[in-house]
């Protein structure tokens, strides 16, 4: 069949490399893509939210399966357009209904919906402008830190915590009076903060039954020891060692199994990935946020563990089959260390051009941010590469992508040097 898979990023490389490899793909078109993409399929220069264009290459390119990689067409209704088209309503498309993208577009709205559903998640309660004064007493009420979080999307960047009560005051003053965020924090989320330690965890739904998929933990800061700024993750590794059985069957029971009920109560068309952003307090599981999408750089180690086809399991997902779908897991260990630009996630060069990428190892190299110029790989992004590895141990994933990544450079290039350390 002919698939058509949106996105840009190391996400869409990673789902490009498997969905490219299956037996019953012919041809895969990305859109608009990057350089490695280009290396697994045809790259077209749509947008992803363009949604006019998409159906126009839908229909001249008789495409049989759409995969949406990122969340912003999502959150745009890309899924109900499909379903109100007359032409477009019969291709099987991977992912929610904007209703069903609003537990990313919306963290009020996911709050909710664990309360709703009884699904622990920290304690909160949200403000707009009209309603500031009470937030700045609800802040005086709360122990530091401060946890606030702009309600809508914010390109990753939508979560503050703040140690100090003046400091988070002013913050909220800035996120709602002078919209910090944008439309995006009209709304503020203020937050119980809750210590512990994180992981995610996947869930590929078609609105009736479910298939969990290896778990993950990124590492989201750009310095080592878990320092600096916040980006959009400097690596990952799958499975997270202490996601053990016990660990694991308080997720499904107190977790998905409600969320995934809670969907079908509220009759949510949810057909695709949830990425469930979890914290381990003691040994009980919360919610921190939903996801609506897979992760990145989570994918680069989730997916190449999957040993099922990923045709036949989307496939599946979209025409609410999955319940027959098998699912195989490569028990071995995954790293993924992403390599950036340096001054990444603030002011970075792009353009620069990258060496290296030729040399064959049992590595697998996703590209994030690249494009192609002149028959020559260019850096296009903060995040540039992501270098994957598989090994019994990760110890030895971890080693053979260091020693991959040595072989490759740009004109500064950074990457963290202790990802999977702290395991
Ligand atoms: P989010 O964008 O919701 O994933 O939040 C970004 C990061 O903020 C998370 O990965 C956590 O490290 C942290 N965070 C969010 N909510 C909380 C919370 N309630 N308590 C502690 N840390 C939090
Ligand atoms: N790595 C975090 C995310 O994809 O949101």
């Amino acid at each position: 069949m002919n698939i058509l898979l949106l996105g840009s990023g190391g996400r869409e490389h990673a789902f490009a490399y498997l969905l490219s490899r299956s037996p019953r793909c012919k041809q895969l078109y990305i859109a608009p893509g990057n350089a490695g993409t280009a290396l697994e399929g045809e790259n077209v220069a749509i947008s992803a939210t363009d949604f006019s264009k998409i159906k126009e290459f839908c229909l001249s390119k008789q495409i049989s399966l759409v995969v949406v990689g990122p969340e912003e067409p999502l959150v745009k209704g890309i899924v109900d357009f499909f379903a109100q088209d007359a032409a477009l309503s019969k291709i099987p498309i991977v992912g929610p209904s904007q209703k069903g993208a609003t537990l990313e577009g919306s963290k009020e709205f996911a709050k909710e919906f664990m309360q709703r559903h009884h699904i622990p998640t920290a304690r909160y309660a949200s403000f707009t402008k009209d309603t500031i004064e009470e937030g700045l007493r609800f802040l005086e009420s709360m122990q530091a830190p401060y946890v606030l979080k702009a309600d809508g999307l914010a390109a990753g960047k939508g979560v503050v915590i703040l140690d100090n009560l003046q400091e988070a005051q002013s913050e909220l003053k800035r996120m709602l009076l002078e919209e910090k965020f944008g439309i995006a924090s009209q709304k503020v989320v203020i937050e119980e903060f809750l210590k512990g330690i994180e992981l995610s965890c996947f869930v590929l739904t078609d609105g009736q039954s479910y298939k969990i998929l290896p778990t993950a933990k990124d590492y989201k800061r750009i310095g080592e020891g878990d320092t600096g700024l916040n980006t959009g993750g400097m690596g990952a590794v799958s499975p997270v060692p202490f996601a053990n059985e016990a660990l694991m069957q308080k997720i499904e029971e107190r977790i998905i199994k409600p969320t995934i009920e809670g969907l079908k109560k509220e009759q949510i068309t949810y057909r695709g990935f949830v990425f469930i952003g979890l914290i381990k307090v003691g040994d009980d599981p919360f919610v921190i946020e939903y996801n609506v999408r897979m992760g990145d750089p989570e994918t680069e180690v989730v997916l190449p563990r999957l040993q099922t086809d990923l045709v036949t399991l989307l496939e599946a997902t979209a025409k609410e089959q999955l319940k027959d779908c098998p699912l195989s897991i490569d028990p071995r260990s995954a790293t993924t260390v992403m390599l950036v630009s340096g001054g990444y996630p603030e002011d970075y060069q792009k353009g620069k051009v990258i060496s290296g990428l030729e040399v064959q190892s049992e590595s697998l190299i996703f590209h994030a941010g690249t494009c192609l110029k002149d028959g020559k790989v260019l850096t296009a992004g903060g995040r540039v590469l992501a270098v994957t590895s598989l090994a019994d141990n990760f110890k030895e994933a971890l080693k053979k992508s260091y020693s991959r990544i040595e072989k490759i450079s740009f004109e500064n290039m950074y990457y963290r040097k202790d990802i999977g350390m702290d395991l």
